[in-house]
């Protein structure tokens, strides 16, 4: 899928966090095909600038790379810095991660440092580049929350009320920041295809529903941005669900999920 954002309104720069891989790569990839140039951070300096170099060759566009993580503090402001020059008129913020887990067994130092990833990153983001974005009177703010997330999901309980706080931030700037015309909307991400769901343990048979291809996630969000809409949940049936289905179903499902992914036996069982 090939991405068609107008320049003018959220160019010539773009900022991706997270753009190493999965989600946030995907919009590097359709931002550049756009014609944006794009800031790719993350902490794996290697696949950023793999990236970079292949979309200025694919596409002619500038790439910066920035090295950062941002579950440290002190993390936007290097961010700020490395930046500061820029005619940045879009930014996704997207890096994040999660830990699945018995909320117990998990220590407060992980969780700490994840609730700093999930939600101090992102308000630290909006806070500086909101503040440009409401200067130029034009642009764009992605935030990647995740579908069911304000719902509650067991075995991820840290990292679901860190996605409700993303999507609540993202909601209110969205009516705050479209007076001034500049675009906000929250990526309700449902079960996609990227490294992330391995790494979780989230295989093809235990899953419900197929995962949505990372191409269709970002093509999606991005004419959510364009329409200006507070939310996206990219995939039809993936609306439909989060629409339907009562809450306590939903954490009921995700606890089987996660049960299994985390304690199958190596048989599989
Ligand atoms: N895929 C799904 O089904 C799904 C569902 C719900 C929500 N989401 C959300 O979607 C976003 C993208 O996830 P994804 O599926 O694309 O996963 P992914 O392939 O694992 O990508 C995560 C990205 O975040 C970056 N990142 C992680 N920790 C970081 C840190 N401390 N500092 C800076 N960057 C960091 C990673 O880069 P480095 O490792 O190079 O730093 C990577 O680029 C995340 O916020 C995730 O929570 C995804």
């Amino acid at each position: 899928m090939k991405g068609s954002l107008d320049q003018k309104l959220f160019g010539p720069w773009a900022l991706i966090t997270g753009a190493s891989s999965g989600i946030g790569r995907e919009f590097a990839r359709q931002l550049a095909s756009s014609g944006l140039n794009v800031v790719l951070v993350a902490r794996r300096k290697d696949m950023l600038l793999e990236l970079g170099r292949q979309l200025a060759k694919e596409f002619g566009v500038e790439y910066r790379v920035v090295i950062s993580d941002l579950s440290e503090e002190g993390a936007i402001d290097k961010l700020t810095q490395a930046t500061c020059e820029l005619d940045i008129g879009l930014i996704v913020s997207n890096a994040g991660t999660g830990q699945p887990g018995k909320f117990l067994e998990i220590g407060m130092d992980k969780l700490t440092e994840l609730l700093r990833l999930n939600t101090l990153a992102h308000l630290g983001i909006a806070h500086h580049f909101g503040q440009k974005l409401l200067q130029r009177r034009q642009g764009g703010l992605v935030l990647v929350g995740a579908m069911g997330a304000d719902k509650g999901i067991p075995y991820m309980a840290n990292d679901a009320g860190a996605k409700a706080y993303i999507k609540s931030l993202g909601e209110s700037l969205h009516a705050e920041f479209k007076p001034m015309g500049v675009n906000v909307v929250v990526l309700l991400t449902p079960t996609t295809e990227t490294p992330v769901l391995e790494k979780f343990g989230l295989t093809r048979d235990i899953l419900p529903m197929k995962p949505i291809k990372v191409e269709q996630c970002v093509y999606e969000t991005l004419e959510a941005l364009k329409a200006n809409r507070s939310t996206i949940i990219p995939g039809v049936a993936n609306r439909i669900i989060n629409a339907i289905m009562p809450s306590h179903l939903l954490r009921l499902m995700m606890a089987k999920i996660f049960s299994k992914a985390l304690y199958r036996t190596p048989s599989g069982g």
